[in-house]
């Protein structure tokens, strides 16, 4: 216990300096706008793109209104693990919709997306098998794979090559366990995507398995928001499917979905948190159910064009107007390139200040000088809103580096300069 004090007088001081942006608690509904705590517990009211709430389902009326029908309808309560009877009628059509929209048969909900992908590879990775995974996976994808086998190979960021040489190097040695390649729709601190069709049929050479965590792009993503999956002809196609309510489907939960009843049996005896944590509350499954009835429908569409609407709007003005470097490809999220750590530490006070609520993420989440802004968009974001956020981001950077040049011999001294990549994924 004595070494955990350590860290207190150097969270103290970032707090002080108005440079500790995390654990802040919210004090209205988190839209487009919302009323949160700062560094120095004080409530601001600002803009807000530090929420995941895609397609702004979170205020919906109808969604509200389900909500509020399953807590008459069952109360607030799961009462179980799923396996225990925590299951409602509610979740038995959740099931069968998220089998609809994905296009396999056998679903398996868990209460939450980190749960749902640490499962799926507990329960099927046994200690002499093998995974083999996008360097940048989740952590939740990590823990699983570490706490299944010591055999893992991280191969580099959505390089198809680099997954076959990761295959061929196994199978040169061993013909016989199992391996299972892991990467994911959307990442969703680069805002980048795999080719699925290529990494799917790399995986059947080796006699491999699939596993795709859709956590940020099903939903918000492609025809009827099936995400990257969809978007590319893959749906029904992936071996295994992982992914999570707590983006666009303005809830808390997950799943894992897949054609073979096989692997939703194991999923449910041996992924721990199916059988030992208690299941999705009712009104947690309501809220899914509504959510994913709109991501489908037409005005599901109507919400990923307004979506992508703000997303192109706040990219354009990141780069083009302020200079900055936006990674990736277009989605709600829109990760901004500061790099050097100290200016973006600082600048997370000057948005504050300002009235901008974005995510630093900084290392481990990333690597050492690859600290950036992660901008969530929401579709209830207006163009005007997309361009304030950027030119107050502008102006926070732009200050951090004055205040930093004034402090340069100090910040030197301080910066740590050996380790560059990122050692934990967290979102
Ligand atoms: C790829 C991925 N998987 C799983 C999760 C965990 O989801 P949840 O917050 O629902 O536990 C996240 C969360 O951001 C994620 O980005």
């Amino acid at each position: 216990m004595a070494r955990t004090g350590s860290i207190l007088p150097w969270i103290a001081a970032r707090r002080a300096a108005e440079t500790w942006p995390y654990a802040r608690a919210i004090a209205s509904a988190p839209g487009a706008v919302t009323l949160a705590e700062a560094e120095t517990f004080q409530l601001r009211h600002g803009l807000n793109f530090a929420t995941q709430d895609y397609l702004s389902l979170g205020s919906h009326p109808s969604v509200r209104e389900a909500a509020e029908r399953a807590v008459r309808d069952y109360g607030v309560h799961s009462g179980g693990s799923s396996i225990l009877q925590g299951r409602s009628g509610l979740s038995r059509a959740l099931e069968q919709e998220i089998g609809d929209a994905m296009q396999t048969e056998e679903v398996v909900l868990f209460s939450s997306g980190w749960g749902a992908a640490f499962s799926a590879v507990t329960a099927l990775v046994r200690a002499d098998d093998h995974v083999v995974m996008d360097r940048l996976a989740h952590a939740s994808l990590q823990t699983g794979a570490a706490a299944a086998t010591t055999r893992i190979t991280r191969f580099e960021h959505l390089s198809v090559d680099a997954l076959r040489r990761a295959l061929v190097a196994i199978r040169a040695d061993d013909t016989r366990n199992g391996i299972l390649v892991i990467t994911e729709g959307l990442f969703s601190m680069d805002s980048d995507s795999p080719d699925l069709l290529e990494m799917q049929a790399v995986c059947r050479e080796y006699q491999a398995t699939l596993l795709v965590d859709v956590a940020h792009d099903f939903g918000s993503l492609g025809p009827q928001g099936s995400g990257h999956i969809g978007r590319t002809g893959m749906l029904g196609e992936i071996d295994i499917v992982v992914g999570a309510f707590s983006k666009t489907f303005a809830s808390n939960g997950g799943f894992v979905a897949t054609r073979h009843a096989g692997v939703r049996a194991y999923v449910e005896a041996y992924g721990g948190p199916h059988m030992f944590s208690n299941a999705m509350s009712p009104v947690q499954v309501a809220t899914v159910r509504e959510t994913l009835r709109i991501v489908r429908s037409d005005e599901g569409d109507q919400r990923r064009a307004a979506l992508m609407t703000a997303v192109g709007t706040l990219r354009h003005a990141l780069t083009h107007e302020h200079g900055f470097t936006c990674l990736g490809d277009p989605s709600a999220v829109v990760p901004v390139l500061i790099g050097h750590t100290p200016v973006a530490r600082l600048a997370s006070g000057g948005v504050l200040r300002r009235g901008l609520f974005a995510n630093l993420v900084e290392f481990p989440a990333v690597g050492i000088r690859a600290a950036r802004f992660r901008m969530q968009v929401q579709a209830d974001h207006t163009p005007e809103q997309s361009r304030e956020g950027a030119a107050i981001l502008a102006e926070a950077v732009s200050e951090a580096r004055e205040t930093l040049s004034q402090m340069k011999n100090e910040v030197r001294g301080v910066e740590p300069t050996s380790v560059h990549q990122p050692a934990v994924r967290a979102s």
